[in-house]
């Protein structure tokens, strides 16, 4: 009897030892089954592949006509000519934390509906300027890209200052920058994130060719510029009513501060604002005037469809009219043999 028990609870004692190892053994498995695939959904009323986190080191085959590639988190070490030229259609393209150190010159040219492109955090050497001429381009973000940085490449990125791409927003944060690179007249651009940079100057004429600008982020960016350096910038920000974010106020709020020279600022650099401003009316109003001949258009493509639609009903009923007319007219008509019996009847009628 004790000896059944003992069996019995060896028993339990070994099924459920299996158990663990069998749970242990699935645990593994879920870990080395990781997806392996991209993933394909729709969302926001566009369709998108989802391949972050992969550790892939090239783009796959993906299905064309995709608008959204996530394809952050893998370790895509170079941008070719042809790497998205497959992807015409693409509008979001999310590459941040991969191991890019390359990319071709012309690697984005056919995306010219590309409204957002994400590039931060990688090791960026050279950023190719036809990015700046996309004409759907928005959002840039090239955060955390040290070697852009340090190499200059931002510079030469600005260099052409004929900037083609509607920037809303900028992002070139923690690119060890010393200075902000020089880029021309933004006027659409409303936020600007230099955060995290040992920036040596801060300077009032950076910011005179932004001129809808609403934000930009100094989050650990100032700290080695002396106080009253920074002086003509902060009451440009404050002129122009821009919020600029800092970790720190309370050095701005000094007596100290107060006491810096402060020359006139909007008398220096109100040129720039207002070209810039003048440059934002035209796009602003060319774009309102092309929407207005869309809307024209389309209206009257729209009534030209209902007018046609109209005259091809119209046309139809009076085929069907005719028709039941001529129709009518055959069956009025006496039939020949009718016509033989009534003579006949007539016939016999006087027979
Ligand atoms: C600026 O970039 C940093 C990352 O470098 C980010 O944490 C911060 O939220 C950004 N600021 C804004 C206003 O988006
Ligand atoms: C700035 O320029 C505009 C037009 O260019 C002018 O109307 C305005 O008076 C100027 N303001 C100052 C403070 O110089």
């Amino acid at each position: 009897m004790f000896r059944r028990c003992g069996s019995l609870a060896l028993a339990v004692a070994v099924f459920c030892s299996c158990c663990a190892l069998g749970k242990e053994m699935t645990d593994i498995e879920v870990l080395t089954a990781l997806p392996t695939r991209c993933t394909y959904e729709h969302a926001y009323d566009m369709y998108g592949a989802h391949c972050a986190g992969l550790r892939l080191d090239k783009i796959p085959s993906l299905r064309s006509g995709i608008e959204i590639l996530d394809f952050s988190d893998n370790k895509l070490p170079e941008i070719g000519s042809d790497t998205f030229s497959s992807y015409t259609s693409l509008k979001y393209l999310y590459l941040s934390e991969n191991m890019i150190f390359t990319i071709h010159e012309n690697a984005f040219d056919y995306l010219t509906g590309l409204i957002s492109l994400d590039l931060s955090k990688n090791v960026i050497m050279n950023i190719p300027p036809n990015i700046l001429q996309l004409p759907s381009l928005r959002k840039l973000y090239l955060g955390g890209n040290p070697i852009v940085g340090q190499m200059g490449s931002l510079d030469k990125l600005a260099e052409n200052k004929d900037i083609a791409a509607p920037l809303e927003l900028l992002d070139i944060s923690n690119c060890k920058l010393e200075h902000l690179p020089d880029w021309g007249l933004l006027p659409q651009l409303l936020l600007y994130n230099v955060s995290n940079n040992p920036l040596r100057k801060l300077e009032a004429n950076h910011f005179a060719v932004m001129c809808n600008l609403g934000k930009v982020d100094l989050t650990k960016a100032i700290d080695d510029i002396p106080l009253c350096r920074l002086r003509q910038a902060i009451s440009w920000f404050q002129d122009k009513r821009i919020f600029f974010q800092l970790d720190d106020y309370s050095q701005l709020n000094s007596r100290e501060f107060d006491k810096c020279p402060l020359s006139d600022v909007e008398a220096v650099y109100n040129e720039t604002y207002h070209v810039c401003k003048k440059e934002y009316l035209q796009m602003e109003s060319s774009r309102t005037s092309r929407r207005t001949w869309l809307t024209i258009s389309g209206g009257l493509a729209g009534f030209l469809v209902i007018f046609m639609l109209i005259l091809y009903l119209m046309h139809r009923a009076n085929v069907a009219r005719t028709k039941t007319a001529a129709e009518k007219m055959k069956s009025s008509k006496p039939r020949p043999d009718g016509d033989k019996k009534a003579s006949v009847v007539l016939l016999d009628d006087v027979s």
